[in-house]
């Protein structure tokens, strides 16, 4: 097996550090380091995985309902009283604000089922003060007693007292709420490893969500998530890219002993290694014309001048503009790149400043061939801090393109492409006689912790 050392030193270069040295804005420690899988297995991981109904159960069983998972935004729970309902499989938990301030237990998550005959006591968003089931009444305080019981003289057996809403556990990082419907959960904090250091400087929480599209994805959730945490198929399926966005030179990290994160970091602005002699207008000019954020007047890269750095000059031009920040000597990675980061099981948020996205991955009911695919956008603040009520989600139907949101710009182009293998990739694996599939050990080294972490995961 490869030591970190030989991987680093066959990879394509330059290498994203190398790129780094020569940036005139450094980029910040936490890009600096770089840590390569380590004895990971080269074994192939079997494909029943990505549609046996059973494997399906067991997902539900021992991740679903085991792992901490992405629920919302805290800005979309921002008034005491306002309710959000985040579904999961066929569990379903009503994400609550019941007090002001971030103190533990002002945002709750409730069992979305009525403790009479089951009832959903909410299909979708709102504010009340209470929550009451709309079959026969019962009401439950934001706290989650039951206060109101209509025809109380018929329930002698019920002990009001002893009919509180089931509750899941709540953990809050980033702007994001998060739930865990196992109450022997790890806690939050020691299950978030190393992401709050790594996001400290990117500070998710002063962002908006100022777009949020949904689509349900003709594959395993899985095969979704994979094929937006790597960059090995972007040249042939992207092709349109790589005269701007180094691909085969990605840096992918896995640390030693963390388990749930994950991450790459993709050089913008600079060619695929695999091209040679591409000119530096050009990159300019084909970032420019599938990247509106570019947009404006020319870009000109003089002698001596680099696309790389025309275009970190521009973005952050563009970043401060927006957040009325001074952002003249952010770094060129955090203005351009690709910083991504995987939170297990299935939250992929970017860092840096220019554009953090978020996707998410979630099974779509117990069917294992779909899932439903959001790509989130999380903005600046405006230089006074306001900003829009957070985006509400846009659900493009199953036989609508990415393209049909025109909220998410140029990514949508690219999630089309993905969406395109997605399907194949779904069918194939349904039709091979091979039972298992191949990672590459370096580009495709998220994959295997990912796929690691989940078989520790089921095998408890
Ligand atoms: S089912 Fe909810 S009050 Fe009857
Ligand atoms: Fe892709």
């Amino acid at each position: 097996m490869d030591t970190p050392g030989e991987i680093i030193a066959r990879r394509p270069r330059p290498s994203v550090q190398e790129v780094y040295d020569t940036d005139p804005f450094p980029a910040p420690d936490v890009l600096r380091a770089e840590s390569p899988p380590q004895g990971q297995s080269l074994e192939d991981v079997g494909v029943e995985r990505y549609f046996s109904p059973e494997w399906h159960d067991r997902e539900v069983e021992k991740i679903w309902r085991k792992c901490w998972q992405l629920a919302c935004r805290v800005k979309e729970v921002a008034a005491v009283g306002d309710q959000l309902v985040y579904e999961i499989v066929d569990d379903s938990l009503l994400v609550v604000r019941t007090a002001e301030g971030d103190a533990p237990g002002a945002i709750r998550a409730y069992v979305n089922s009525c403790l009479h005959r089951g009832t959903l006591l909410r299909s979708e968003a709102g504010n009340a003060r209470q929550i009451r089931c709309p079959f026969h009444g019962w009401t439950w305080s934001l706290d989650g007693r039951l206060k109101v019981l209509p025809g109380e003289w018929d329930f002698p057996q019920v002990d009001k007292a002893k009919f509180c809403l089931p509750e899941a556990q709540v953990g809050v990082w980033g702007g994001f709420v998060f739930v865990n419907f196992d109450a022997e959960c790890e806690p939050f904090e020691s299950y978030l490893e190393n992401l709050p250091e790594h996001f400290a400087a990117f500070r998710l929480e002063d962002r908006y969500k100022a777009a949020h599209v949904a689509k349900i994805m003709p594959c395993n959730w899985k095969l979704g998530m994979e094929a937006f945490i790597e960059a090995y198929h972007v040249p042939i399926a992207h092709p349109q890219v790589v005269t701007y966005y180094g691909d085969s030179n990605t840096q992918y990290d896995i640390w030693p002993g963390v388990r749930h994160v994950s991450r790459m970091l993709s050089v913008q602005g600079v060619a695929s290694p695999s091209l040679k002699g591409v000119a530096e207008q050009t990159t300019v000019d084909d970032l420019r014309r599938d990247a509106p954020f570019y947009a404006g007047r020319p870009i000109e890269v003089g002698p001596g001048e680099t696309a790389r750095h025309k275009l970190a000059e521009r973005a952050r031009e563009k970043i401060g503009r927006s957040s009325g920040t001074d952002m003249s000597q952010l770094s060129d990675a955090e203005s351009l790149d690709l910083i991504e980061y995987l939170m297990f099981p299935n939250m992929v948020p970017w860092g840096g400043q220019a554009l953090p996205i978020v996707y998410r991955f979630r099974p779509n009911g117990n069917d294992p061939d779909s899932h439903i695919m959001e790509i989130m956008f999380l903005f600046a603040k405006a230089p006074d801090g306001s900003h829009p009520p957070p985006a509400a989600m846009n659900l493009l139907g199953p036989d609508q393109p990415w393209a049909d949101a025109p909220e998410l710009g140029s990514a949508a182009m690219v999630a089309d492409q993905d969406t395109d293998n997605l399907r194949r990739i779904q069918k194939g694996l349904k039709n091979t006689r091979k039972p298992g599939v191949t990672f590459a050990r370096y580009q495709e080294s998220r994959l295997r912790h990912f796929h690691a972490t989940l078989d520790d995961y089921l095998a408890k």
